[in-house]
């Protein structure tokens, strides 16, 4: 298993014409060590086309959501079982602008964990405190909260990784102190133990929010720091590129 991963999140963005970018990335990805894994999660139309042209490529493809069911009368949405058939491994779930955006709570996105195993995917689940939950103290409340809420009996470092994303640095460019990230990611770190005992220390946390390839290095050397979900710097080759080579 990979020791860090590096995952980048193209949230609605990209088009067929985009597969320079990702061009790009697999030939870059010769220089970043095998023990570092990549994964991109392009939007849903990508995901087949992206996850054809990553084989064997050391460059892995991911979905950005699913649905909690399989198949059925569900306009619009996609299931955990179409992303693995059109060649994903990964799922992000319970990200922030979709707990924001679609209402998600903890319970949908512990449901859509459950979907993504029973499809084979390895789930990426998201929590983080806003501006507003941080600035009254409750940052390791509410994070313990999401965790103990979306994260289903069964979870293993094989099949769940955790994202710390707090909601007011995502896109903003503002990210935490180190302090602040080494406490809430040792704060995670008991709370995997506690409920999932060895496995708990091997499930990888990683961090989100304005990761660029110049404060990346800083970033990936916390304690408890096992890689990053990147947004916006991971639409650039070079800048994806740049914080997997600084892991
Ligand atoms: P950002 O987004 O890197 O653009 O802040 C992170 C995320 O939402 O996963």
């Amino acid at each position: 298993m990979t020791s860090t991963l590096i995952a980048g999140n193209w949230k609605m963005n990209g088009l067929a014409s985009s597969i320079g970018e990702l061009e790009a990335v697999i030939a870059g990805r010769a220089d970043v060590p095998e023990t570092v894994g990549m994964l991109l999660c392009p939007p849903a139309t990508l995901v087949a086309a992206f996850a054809k042209r990553c084989r064997d490529t050391g460059v892995s493809i991911g979905g950005q959501d699913c649905h909690t069911a399989e198949k059925g009368a569900h306009t619009g949405d996609i299931s955990a079982e179409m992303l693995a058939d059109a060649g994903a491994d990964h799922v992000i779930v319970g990200h922030s602008e979709r707990r924001a955006d679609h209402g998600e709570t903890d319970a949908v996105v512990h449901a859509k964990v459950e979907a993504a195993w029973r499809a084979g995917l390895v789930a990426i689940a998201c929590v983080g405190e806003t501006e507003a939950q941080r600035d009254a103290g409750n940052t390791l409340d509410v994070v313990g909260g999401q965790l103990a809420g979306s994260l289903p009996d069964g979870t293993t470092s094989g099949n769940l990784v955790v994202a710390y994303e707090p909601v007011w640095a995502i896109g903003t460019g503002r990210t935490p102190t180190v302090d602040d990230v080494a406490k809430v990611h040792a704060a995670i770190r008991a709370a995997l133990e506690d409920r999932f005992g060895s496995d708990g220390s091997a499930i990888k946390i990683l961090y989100g929010g304005s990761v660029k390839p110049d404060n990346a290095a800083t970033l990936l050397a916390v304690e408890h720091v096992n890689g990053a979900l990147v947004g916006g710097a991971s639409l650039k080759a070079s800048d994806f590129l740049g914080i997997a080579r600084a892991a």
